[in-house]
Parts: structure tokens; sequence; C-alpha cells
């Protein structure tokens, strides 16, 4: 974790660095070849591997294979399946694809972006992929869009780290106030970006960004939760992994 003279850098309020998709450890790049062993599935792999490629091109941030792997198995184990699934963060549709593919046909991911260029990227990729049926994208602030969309079986969190939570610190805990709301009892909440690239480990908060003051918020507010069972899953940035009880 090399980056965090980029954060300190000028006053402190510069974007945070996107997470590398792969991690030095060499058990996790253990991890990542058992995963390309899995049996493919066309159009949809290989749409993905095409995502992964511009993604580390253009340093677009996406949850990558493990998390995303780890995400579809999770909803498969699920019982009953969920129905209604939030991806929060479309960026070019990576995760809402993973989601889908961890639900049955009928049932729907609902993905919120608010850059347009993007999610009219994620349309494109996710047609595709042949998804187009399942998951909706809508265009906007998800502090907006989110009090007008009902409850979710699972929500996906992966906005936290963008330059809009540098803002202001409160935003995140608005965020994640506003996503207990929408989960039903028995739901999961994910949510990415746990250790912020390293930075979750600074004790002197005086310099920190909003960002990174945020996400300690968010994750002490998590872990601390009294409707939660929450454990931080150490893959890559760290997954929030959260089961909300009834
Ligand atoms: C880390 S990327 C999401 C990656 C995506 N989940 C994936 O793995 O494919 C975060 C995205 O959230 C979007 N975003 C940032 N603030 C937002 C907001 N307030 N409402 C909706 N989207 C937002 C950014 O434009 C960016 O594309």
């Amino acid at each position: 974790m090399q980056i965090t003279q980029n954060i300190f850098s000028g006053n402190g309020r510069v974007a945070l660095p996107i997470v590398p998709q792969q991690s030095d450890d060499p058990l996790a790049g253990y991890a990542m070849q058992m995963l390309r062993l899995r049996p493919h599935t066309a159009p949809l792999d290989d749409v993905l591997r095409e995502m992964e490629i511009v993604a580390a091109n253009d340093q677009i941030p996406i949850i990558g294979p493990l998390e995303g792997a780890i995400i579809q198995t999770l909803l498969k184990m699920r019982q009953p399946a969920p129905r209604r699934v939030l991806d929060i963060g479309t960026s070019i549709g990576y995760s809402a694809l993973w989601l889908a593919r961890g639900l049955p046909d009928d049932s729907h991911v609902i993905s919120i972006e608010i850059d347009p260029q993007r999610a009219q990227m994620a349309r494109k990729f996710i047609e595709r992929a042949g998804y187009h049926h399942q998951i909706e994208i809508l265009e906007g602030d998800v502090m907006e869009l989110l009090p007008t969309l009902g409850k979710f079986d699972l929500i996906l969190q992966d906005v936290i780290k963008h330059i809009y939570f540098g803002k202001s610190s409160k935003l995140s805990l608005q965020l994640l106030e506003l996503c207990l709301d929408h989960l039903v009892d028995d739901g999961v909440l994910l949510g990415d970006n746990a250790f912020c690239m390293g930075e979750v480990l600074h004790e002197n908060t005086t310099q920190l960004p909003a960002q990174v003051l945020g996400i300690k918020a968010y994750n002490e507010t998590i872990a601390s939760h009294n409707q939660l069972d929450s454990v931080i899953l150490p893959v890559r940035d760290g997954l929030w992994l959260s089961y909300k009880r009834g």
C-alpha cells in the first residue's frame, strides 16, 4: 500500500486513488488463479474480462473478479433467493453484472450512477452480456434517488471513496442510514473500500481528508451497530459483509 502520498499532497482534499485489482500477495494471486479455472460462461465472462481490461487501462475503479465471485456466491446461497438488489455506484456495470449473475432470471438489479457517461458505457456492456432485461440503471445522485426506491433484499454500496463524499465526512453516515432504511429485515448490506487503501490505520485524524474520516466513521458505526452482524472480508480493499437482524 504505497499510495498514501497522493492523499496527503496539497491541501489533503485530493481524490483518493483507486485500488489495484491485483494484490502482490502470492496467496491472493493463487486465489485469482483458481478463480480463472471456473467454467466459462459466454458471453458474460468475455464481457467481464473486457471490462477488467478497460478498467485497468482507463483507471476506472471496479470491484474486481474476487469480490465479484464472492458476491455472486453469497447471492446464490441466500434462501429464498433475493428478488430486488441494489447496486450503488454502477461505474461501467461490472458489479451489476456479478450481482445479476447470482440471481434467478426473474429477480432484478437496480444500479445507480451519477456520471451519465459511465452509465452509458454500462448500458452497452450489460446489453452485450445479455443482462439488459434484469439490470436497470438509474442516473443521478444516490442520496436523492434511493429515498424513492422502496426496500431491497441486498445492497452493494460502492461509492463512499468517491470524491463526492469528500464534501463532508457526515455524508457516509447519511448514506449508511439511508441504506439501512431501504434494506429488508434479514437483508444483507455489502460495502466496498472498508480499508480505504490502508488510510483507516491513521490514528492522527487532523490531516485526513473528509473521505477517509467518513470511511472511518462508517466502519465504526457498522461494526458497533446493534441491528447488524458485520465483518470485513480482507479481500482487496476490504469488503463489509453485514446481516440486518429482524
Ligand atoms: C467505485 S465506482 C463503482 C464501481 C462498480 N461498483 C463496479 O465495481 O463495477 C464508484 C462509482 O460511483 C459513482 N458515484 C459517486 N458518487 C455518487 C453518488 N452520489 N450517486 C451515485 N453514484 C455516485 C461514481 O461516478 C463511480 O462511477
